[in-house]
């Protein structure tokens, strides 16, 4: 029994050292999920919460993601949506009309690998990936030309990979009669 005394003791030292250890991983577990949990509710600060579904295969043959619906378009209502597909190695359209001071909606998708695009000195930065929308929506407050690279590697011109979004006052963002408007050229 006297022999055993210090084996047990020596159990109980590593029992309180791993207590300890699974203590403090705990509140670092607790604090980061806090983190983003406040975050979440007070920032805005969010996964992507739309899980909107569609095919990158035949994204480009119908639909809002063909050729002739891509780009800036403003609705009956007024609102303003741009479309833009993201792929090896290019952004379609290249250069994105948006307006001064209104809410725009931004939908992207992709028919080949996850792209992810920023646009400078603005909050919109998200993840394409295929098989998703990726929808973002902010308000524009600058003027002149903003520039929209491709932030996610996606093969080896990943670098040339970019847009332009053209920012314009209320005097040139004139829809024309099926409600589009293009970047001006400058
Ligand atoms: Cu697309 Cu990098």
């Amino acid at each position: 029994m006297t022999e055993q005394q210090p084996a047990e003791a020596h159990e109980q030292r590593i029992l309180g050292t791993e207590l300890l250890w699974a203590f403090g991983v705990g509140v670092l577990v607790a604090a980061v999920l806090g983190m983003i949990v406040f975050t979440a509710l007070t920032r805005n600060i969010n996964p992507p919460s739309n899980v909107e579904r569609i095919d990158p295969k035949t994204l480009h043959l119908s639909g809002e993601f063909a050729e002739q619906n891509l780009g800036t378009s403003v609705g009956a209502d007024g609102s303003v949506t741009v479309r833009a597909i993201a792929t090896q190695f290019m952004f379609v359209p290249h250069c994105i009309a948006v307006p001064r001071g209104r809410p725009v909606t931004l939908r992207f998708a992709t028919p080949d690998v996850i792209h992810g695009l920023l646009i400078t000195g603005t909050n919109v930065n998200t993840m394409v990936v295929p098989g998703f929308v990726s929808q973002v929506y902010t308000t524009f407050t600058s003027t002149g030309d903003l520039l929209m690279p491709c932030h996610e590697y996606c093969g080896l011109g990943h670098s040339e990979m970019w847009a332009t979004v053209q920012l314009m006052l209320d005097d040139q963002f004139k829809p024309d009669r099926d409600g589009r408007v293009s970047c001006a050229q400058r």
